[in-house]
């Protein structure tokens, strides 16, 4: 492919950090056009060169689009993938691919035969500090993994009607802890024990969801993964990663928004972590776009595929199993709903 044409599905919150990066960051890259039910006229105006239309469908079928950018509420995905791969179009599209394990497996396995390029939006894996970790442990850095400890809590509450759309906070939030988890330590998981509270607010318990977690994924060679989520840390968004293993430990602490500590005899303050994803994913976002338009003009394997989507699902199902029994649950159980 000499040049992508793209179509953003979805102008919300990750949808403009998408469309921000490809106008600023890739000149070759052309927008092509934009569908969104709530998309605005100053955006019409402010990008003249750039289809508009409140009509998914009609920006879907264009035909000199190449690509989509599914950026739209989770309940949409899976639709919007297989209509896209219908009319041969390649696909970006942001976590979870779908709530449900058959039409993630099926999808997949859809965009493959029809020689789709599938990437999803699992972002951190692109972060420079992970990406370094990553490295470290794959070069023996720290000998054999066994315990990675990840934190990952939001500085405040998304809206209760995205927290109802979501998929609750394993599908939507510690997704991308798990896949970060199948990214770190290179293996598979094989078992998972998931518990989960509604201590922040109220209304997430109406609305049927948690908004704090524990979970616990054992690894195909016995090495664990931790991970404690919050949907509120009073301090700002908590993004912390540890590894240990037989010859050492790697850390990655959180991005702050300054460098500057101050010393007094109350003792000594650092800044607070960087404000929310937008910011402290920066990079990330920029990189896996890199990777996605590399892979579709050079003809190369996305980064991140529909089996990767389908596991990282599974173990999210599983968790939500987990903490709904009170028992570990297996993957084996969860990859049989997959068929
Ligand atoms: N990778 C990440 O770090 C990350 C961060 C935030 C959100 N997300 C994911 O991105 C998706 C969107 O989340 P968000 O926070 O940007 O939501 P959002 O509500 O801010 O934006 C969604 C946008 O999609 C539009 N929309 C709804 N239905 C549509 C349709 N059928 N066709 C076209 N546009 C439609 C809405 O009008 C809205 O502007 C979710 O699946 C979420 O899980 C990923």
């Amino acid at each position: 492919m000499k040049q992508v044409n793209i179509a953003l599905l979805g102008m919300g919150r990750i949808g403009k950090i998408h469309f921000k990066n490809i106008q600023q960051n890739f000149p070759g890259i052309k927008i092509l056009a934009v569908a969104d039910p709530l998309y605005n006229e100053s955006q019409k105006e402010m990008y003249s060169n750039i289809f508009f239309s409140e009509n998914v469908d009609e920006v879907i079928a264009l035909p000199e689009v190449d690509a989509l950018l599914i950026c739209t509420p989770t309940s949409s995905h899976a639709d919007l993938i297989e209509k896209g791969i219908k009319k041969g179009k390649h696909i970006f599209c942001e976590k979870p691919m779908d709530l449900s394990l058959e039409r993630t497996a099926a999808l997949s396995l859809m965009a493959e035969n029809a020689g789709i390029k599938l990437m999803l939006g699992f972002n951190r894996r692109f972060d420079p500090d992970f990406m370094q970790a990553y490295k470290s442990v794959r070069a023996g850095a720290i000998g054999d993994v066994q315990i990675v400890k990840i934190t990952s809590r939001d500085p405040g509450l998304p809206p209760i009607d995205y927290i109802k759309n979501s998929g609750g906070l394993f599908m939507d939030m510690a997704i991308h802890d798990f896949d970060m988890a199948r990214y770190i330590m290179n293996k598979e998981v094989v078992e998972v024990f998931a518990k989960g509270l509604n201590v922040v607010d109220k209304a997430v318990g109406q609305a049927g969801d948690i908004d704090t977690a524990l979970t616990t994924l054992i690894f195909e060679d016995g090495s664990y993964a931790v991970i404690d989520n919050s949907r509120k840390a009073a301090y700002g968004y908590d993004q912390r990663l540890e590894i240990f293993g037989s010859g050492g430990m790697i850390k990655v602490e959180n991005n702050l928004l300054s460098q500057n500590i101050l010393y007094d005899e109350k003792g000594i303050h650092y800044a607070l972590p960087m404000d929310f994803f937008m910011d402290r994913y920066a990079r990330s976002y920029l990189n896996e776009m890199e990777l996605f338009i590399d892979a579709l003009l050079n003809d190369k394997e996305m980064p991140v595929g529909g089996s990767d989507a389908l596991k990282a699902t599974q173990i999210a199902y599983a968790a939500k199993s987990s903490m709904e029994t009170g028992r570990p649950v297996k993957l084996s159980e969860v990859e049989m709903k997959s068929k």
